[in-house]
């Protein structure tokens, strides 16, 4: 090779080098993540190390729900603290587009614009599918089973069982009396529930429970799992895993201990806004069983098999103040004495939280005086 042909050589070698440093460097800065996702045209997402997750409709999705206030995120940060499980915050969007859905179907004169405008039930399907798939893959980090807990889904079980034939329910139950306590006691505000009125709202639990029953009936026992929040808590070992079993996810004992994963790479993420974050920083305890006995107007108590029988039809006797929910395993009840012994460390714990530097854990909870 003369000098003129070393020199190009040289010029293009020079060239290529700089150009392998420069696709490296942007692949370290993530440049690829920061591409603007509506041009993403890829079902994956990729880990932070570097693993592929693809997601489809017809993944085994894990849907949790039931009435808000009965024990979802407890629920869903037992799974979260599974190392194949993510499921996440809640998303809010989910329930919302599903509730838009069931309004333009109610009402005829709305169908049939969106059928004369070629919004067919297949292309409004496929668009309601891919949201929620985009929502739920990529609002958190990737895994190989991908959750979702906005509690209101449960009403469209069926709906959603149709759109993804492979995803799996889990219904949280609790008895409506202590449902609705918490709702009032701890003004959480959800559409529909006058929280001046404890009639009211157990007359709205009523029908939010049937319709999720019903719903949850639908889809049938091979996909949707009714888990009794008192049964939860009272014996996590054996609930958890009868859940597992139920969703194929291979045992795992981190699942007791969700409060040692919180907020931690592949844990359970926490909402500082989430009306439920300071309670589940805490391991699985029992106080929130009875908490409602003695502060339902006397009337209402008179009236429960009426005003709620769904009491009844879920195996809690509306007549008894409260019902034997059964006792619990001992490390339950240990749990419990050893949360009221250090109530100090919980409350600050839950300010850290809410203040958004909780990093730590709750595995450094002093055993009890
Ligand atoms: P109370 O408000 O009666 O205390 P959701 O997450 O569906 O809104 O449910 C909230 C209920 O779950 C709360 O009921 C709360 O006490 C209970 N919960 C949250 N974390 C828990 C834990 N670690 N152990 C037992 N119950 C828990």
């Amino acid at each position: 090779m003369g000098r003129g042909g070393r020199k190009v050589a040289l010029f293009l070698a020079a060239g290529l080098l700089a150009l392998w440093l420069l696709y490296g460097m942007l692949s370290t800065c993530g440049w690829d993540d920061q591409r603007p996702l509506m041009m993403a045209k890829e079902r994956y997402v990729v880990s932070s190390d570097r693993k592929v997750y693809s997601y489809d409709r017809f993944m085994p999705l894990i849907f949790i729900g039931g009435v808000p206030r009965s024990g979802t995120t407890l629920m869903r940060a037992m799974l979260d603290a599974h190392p194949d499980v993510r499921c996440g915050q809640e998303t809010r969007v989910i329930p919302r587009i599903l509730q838009m859905r069931s309004h333009w179907l109610k009402s005829q004169k709305e169908s049939l614009r969106l059928e004369e405008a070629g919004l067919s039930k297949k292309v409004l399907d496929s668009a309601i599918a891919a949201f929620c798939l985009e929502i739920i893959a990529r609002h958190g980090d990737p895994a190989p089973r991908l959750c979702n807990k906005d509690p209101l889904t449960l009403k469209s079980a069926a709906y959603l069982a149709e759109l993804f034939p492979q995803a799996k329910f889990i219904f949280m139950l609790r008895d409506g009396r202590a449902t609705v306590h918490s709702i009032i006691s701890r003004k959480v505000t959800i559409t529909g529930f006058d929280l001046t009125s404890y009639r009211q709202c157990l007359t709205k639990w009523n029908s939010a429970i049937q319709i999720m029953y019903n719903q949850c009936r639908e889809v049938g026992s091979s996909r949707c799992l009714m888990v009794h929040y008192e049964q939860l808590v009272l014996h996590p070992r054996e609930w958890m895993h009868k859940i597992l079993g139920f969703l194929e996810v291979p045992w795992n004992e981190t699942v007791l201990h969700h409060e040692e994963h919180i907020n931690k790479p592949g844990g359970v993420s926490l909402s500082k806004v989430e009306r439920s974050s300071d309670q589940v920083i805490k391991p699985v305890y029992l106080d929130a069983l009875t908490k409602w006995v003695g502060n339902i107007p006397e009337d209402v108590v008179r009236d429960m098999a009426e005003i709620a029988p769904m009491l009844s039809v879920l195996g809690y006797d509306p007549y008894a103040n409260p019902p034997a929910y059964g006792s619990p395993d001992a490390y339950v009840a240990d749990n419990t004495k050893r949360i009221r012994a250090n109530g100090r460390l919980w409350e600050d714990k839950a300010k850290a939280l809410l203040e958004g530097h909780l990093e730590d854990s709750a595995s450094d909870m002093p055993p009890a005086a």
